[in-house]
């Protein structure tokens, strides 16, 4: 799987979050959401440490790139990423995303994983503010908007979230960049289509697409939300 390949389209990408899926069935719930039409598969990666959780390390990152048709947009929701930028890339990382709150030195995080080949990603938490990525907006593939305070899925959509991609959208342009806007957390049909008019291009969706009994529907029906919005 090529970059091309991942940016290939100019609609908005639905990026089905395994974190809600049937862990003993894998392979099988990303295979629904793929026949649905999802364009990435999303793994939220935690250490217990940065968030109160411990979910998905390299292994199961390399066990699903075996079976995986879309690109792996791999989110670091752990303390000094670095120490692991590498690995999740060799185990088949195509978009890599790191905290802001977690690295010191954005800069040359993005600089690595960007020399890796992967798209990397700057996460900024609900309470960070947006001003914060201002200095690095330039050299962004992507930022990834928390509208959940990140950790579990299925928790309640965080609508001030809306107000942060719009501005993020503004920092992005100011800056000369057509980077992607992702927002994660609480996303569901009756939320996309707002998410998608403040700017967001990619739309992770967790308890959406696997809380239910047929995530296959479940990604239609949010695919089909959204219509052929055209990304911002
Ligand atoms: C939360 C994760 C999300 C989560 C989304 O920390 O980053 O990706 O799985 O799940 P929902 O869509 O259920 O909020
Ligand atoms: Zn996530």
């Amino acid at each position: 799987m090529t970059d091309r390949d991942i940016w290939s389209t100019d609609g908005v990408q639905i990026a089905p979050s395994i974190l809600a899926a049937n862990f003993a069935e894998l392979g099988r719930d990303i295979a629904a959401a793929e026949r649905g039409g999802a364009d990435l598969i999303h793994i939220d990666v935690m250490d217990g440490l940065f968030v109160p959780n411990i979910t998905i390390g390299q292994p199961v990152v390399r066990a699903i790139k075996r079976i995986a048709t879309r690109p792996l947009d791999v989110h670091l929701m752990i303390e000094d990423p670095d120490r692991y930028v590498d690995d999740f890339v060799s185990a088949g990382a195509n978009m890599l995303s790191v905290h802001l709150e977690a690295t010191p030195h954005l800069h040359r995080t993005i600089a690595h994983i960007k020399s890796l080949g992967a798209k990397a990603g700057a996460v900024i938490n609900p309470s960070t503010p947006v001003s914060a990525l201002v200095e690095i907006a330039s050299v962004l593939d992507f930022v990834l908007v928390m509208s959940v305070n990140p950790g579990f899925a299925g928790q309640a959509f965080i609508r001030h979230g809306l107000d942060k991609v719009r501005r993020v959208r503004e920092v992005l342009t100011q800056a000369g960049s057509s980077a992607r806007i992702e927002i994660d957390g609480g996303i569901d049909a009756t939320n996309a289509v707002e998410a998608v008019a403040a700017g967001a291009s990619i739309l992770v969706a967790g308890h959406a697409i696997f809380g239910g009994s047929d995530p296959e529907a479940a990604t239609r029906a949010l695919r089909s939300a959204v219509g052929s919005a055209a990304r911002t």
